[in-house]
């Protein structure tokens, strides 16, 4: 207990102070997703956290920098190009659903794996891209001349889109690539990303799910974590090196960036940097909206989808082929319901809500004297009455989507509208059956997937659930059917997937192929387009004013982050992820959730194998990769007779970042991003750098699986390794 004296007193809390400032001083952790092109703003923070190289190396709009050997994988991941013959490197779980179109019973991909042999091997992949950004340049001058902050609504969206437009269709005639503006900083800035996407990419090699999906969903968002979370494409170029469609005449893309490999290791501290696509963050909002996310849509969505999963997995449990249908869907529903748990605890531990009111205090204290930012004085009262009544029909709606949109049934209720549509072209018999069977056939994906049985118990469900929660304004269908049927759910349930077309494509089939008038009133009196349209109608009376709403907010945002950042000039403020290339860094920083040195910085096989149990599919551990632990075969990638698998950094990621590069000092690559640890996952609205961690599978796990587990060493002679 400290009561000696005041002095005494001051005196320890300058020490205190002291030292905390240097536990948390900038090499601790640093908050930020830096657009490549500024980060010399950040060379000597940089150096001074460990970089060796000059920031040319990261980025250089003369076309020798690093941006040119990182890729946007797909349409929501990042990849990094590791040999001179476009190897790409990503994530497991985002070459998933490459993979799910090449499998099939005989090679299931997930069971076994695939590493290709020899080049001729590597298997195209149907509708993959992968985009480079060639350079980012800022081009708000000519996007905003002459509009000042007042200007607003429709017709600033309209004169932007065209200004935007036009640039576009400038920059690619000058550059023969592609470009694309976006705003940054809610509007305020507009950068242009001039990017070349490349159609022709390969698979090459994809451990199977007992290492690259390791721990499934238990162990998703979590640290400590065993995933070998990656897997690896060959990009295709046509005779110039540039992008084309599929051909067997395209060779492998020739890259004069690609990353070298360190396979020495790290220790903790070091300095480490990831480059990457993040797709979403809101770091700058009001403690209004922070609230309705924190208060209103994490926790419906949570709820909702507890319900949902709890069903799912009763049925998968109970059947084999259930569970084959719905273990991807459960993947993806699974993923937001864990990651929105970690959000609101991380929020809840920080008093992010707190913080950002008392921050607004000082803004709004800051905003009533400042002669440069007339407007910023009434930004947050407006805000403030702008979502003063707003929250029941954010409620409402966050209900009508993961309730109600949350039964499959009533969600695919909107195909059936897409076959009505079809009986109003006015087609000639022939060719309205074609479109129609068209349609059917698209539906394929959620046939094959689909268990009515499952659904039925997810309707019952969820509809308690939102008759529970919605009471006071529900849609009138919904109110009249319930009645009818006593406030049952289950007479009611049983008629309408008795009823429905929907339950199996030869049902919906019977019917569309003799393509009359009288078929569209069968469509007309499925329950499932009744219920999907009644909950249409009931969206378009809400929808108005929800979107007004948010386009008023975003105004007001964009006002908002301008008067932030006039009110600290001295601080370097990052836009938010808008799916465009960033930089962020950090260094390798273990978490230690619960009290003394419980978790490290890394993980090893060792650790995966005790997990190893063969009842649950997600922690079986495949039989060779328990020999090559058992004999300790490593080859050139074990320390010491372990073998690294994963570990955490302090590096501020986010969802789109998965498959980055994770750099050294050097600018060399030590891993690939995959994730985020539970009580960190709230950074897309407030950093906080000791839970923030990012999780990344350790290069020389990559490269062992490769080798000795894959048997494709071939691989790794075409990679330029360091550091062994
Ligand atoms: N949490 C990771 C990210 O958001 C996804 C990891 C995929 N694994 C899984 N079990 N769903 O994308
Ligand atoms: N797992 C995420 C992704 O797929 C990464 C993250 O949210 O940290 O992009």
């Amino acid at each position: 207990m400290f009561s000696k004296s005041k002095s005494n007193y001051l005196l320890i809390k300058g020490l205190i102070f002291i030292f905390c400032n240097f536990c948390n001083s900038p090499a601790n952790a640093k908050e930020g997703m830096w657009i490549p092109a500024t980060l010399k703003a950040h060379e000597k923070d940089m150096r001074s956290m460990g970089l060796q190289i000059p920031v040319e190396q990261l980025y250089n709009k003369d076309g020798t920098g690093m941006n040119n050997a990182v890729v946007l994988f797909g349409r929501g991941c990042t990849g990094e190009v590791i040999s001179p013959q476009g190897l790409v490197l990503t994530n497991h779980h985002c070459g998933y659903g490459s993979v799910q179109g090449l499998s099939s019973t005989e090679h299931d991909y997930f069971a076994d794996g695939f590493f290709a042999k020899n080049i001729n091997e590597e298997l195209p992949v149907n509708g993959l891209t992968v985009t480079f950004i060639r350079r980012i340049e800022n081009v708000t001058d000519r996007i905003l001349a002459g509009i000042d902050n007042t200007l607003k609504g429709a017709i600033r969206d309209s004169i932007i889109a065209r200004r935007i437009t036009a640039a576009e269709k400038d920059i690619k005639a000058s550059t023969k690539m592609d470009a694309m503006i976006k705003p940054y900083f809610e509007g305020n800035q507009y950068w242009v990303a001039i990017a070349e996407t490349y159609r022709d990419i390969r698979l090459v090699g994809f451990p199977p799910n007992g290492i690259g999906a390791f721990g499934g969903d238990v162990e998703n968002w979590m640290w400590p974590r065993h995933t070998g979370d990656f897997s690896m494409f060959r990009i295709y170029a046509d005779a110039d090196n540039k992008p084309a469609g599929y051909s067997k005449n395209n060779k492998p893309y020739r890259a004069d960036q690609y990353f070298k490999i360190n396979a020495g290791g790290y220790k903790e501290g070091d300095f480490t940097l990831v480059y990457g696509f993040p797709g979403t963050t809101q770091e700058y909002i009001s403690s209004y909206e922070l609230k309705q996310v924190y208060n209103i849509t994490d926790p419906i969505s949570i709820d909702a989808r507890t319900r949902k999963l709890d069903v799912w997995t009763k049925h998968m449990n109970a059947s084999r082929d259930i569970f084959i249908k719905y273990t991807s869907k459960r993947a993806g529903v699974a993923n937001g319901w864990k990651k929105w748990q970690g959000e609101v605890l991380g929020l809840k531990l920080n008093n992010a809500t707190g913080k950002k009111e008392q921050f607004e205090k000082a803004f709004q204290k800051w905003a009533d004297t400042s002669k440069e930012y007339p407007l910023a004085k009434t930004i947050l009262p407006q805000m403030k009455e702008a979502a003063s009544n707003i929250d029941p029909l954010i409620t409402l709606d966050q209900y009508n989507k993961e309730a109600v949109l949350g039964i499959e049934l009533i969600q695919q209720g909107a195909e059936l509208g897409k076959l009505l549509n079809c009986f109003r072209l006015n087609l000639d018999e022939r060719a309205l059956r074609d479109t129609l069977t068209k349609v059917v056939n698209s539906m394929d994906g959620f046939f094959k997937n689909y268990d009515a049985a499952t659904d039925k118990d997810v309707f019952m469900t969820l509809m308690v659930l939102y008759f529970n929660k919605c009471d006071e304004t529900l849609p009138p269908m919904f109110e009249s059917e319930y009645k009818a049927y006593g406030q049952d759910m289950k007479p009611w349930a049983q008629d309408v997937y008795s009823n429905t077309l929907l339950t199996s494509k030869e049902k919906l089939m019977s019917v569309i192929t003799k393509a009359t008038a009288a078929d569209s009133a069968a469509i007309i009196r499925d329950p499932a387009w009744q219920l999907y349209n009644a909950m249409n109608d009931h969206r378009k009376t809400i929808l108005p004013q929800l979107s007004a709403y948010y386009t008023r907010m975003k105004y007001l945002n964009r006002l908002y982050t301008q008067a932030q950042m006039g009110m600290n000039k001295k601080k370097i403020f990052y836009p938010n992820a808008n799916l465009t290339l960033r930089t962020t860094y950090g260094q390798v920083k273990g978490l230690d959730p619960d009290g003394p040195a419980k978790y490290s910085f890394q993980t090893t096989l060792g650790e995966a194998v005790a997990l190893d149990d063969t009842t649950q599919e997600i922690f079986t551990v495949p039989k060779k990769l328990k020999e090559l632990y058992k004999k300790k075969d490593y080859g050139r990638w074990g320390v010491n007779g372990t073998m690294p698998l994963a570990f955490v950094a302090s590096n501020h990621t986010s969802g789109g970042n998965s498959g980055s590069p994770v750099l050294n000092a050097k600018g060399e690559l030590i891993g690939t991003n995959f994730d985020r640890a539970y009580e960190g996952t709230m950074s897309d609205y407030y950093f906080d750098p000791n839970r923030c961690r990012n999780i990344s599978v350790d290069i020389r796990y990559t490269l062992f699986i490769v080798e000795k587990f894959g048997d494709a060493g071939w691989l790794i002679d075409e990679m330029k390794i360091v550091g062994k």
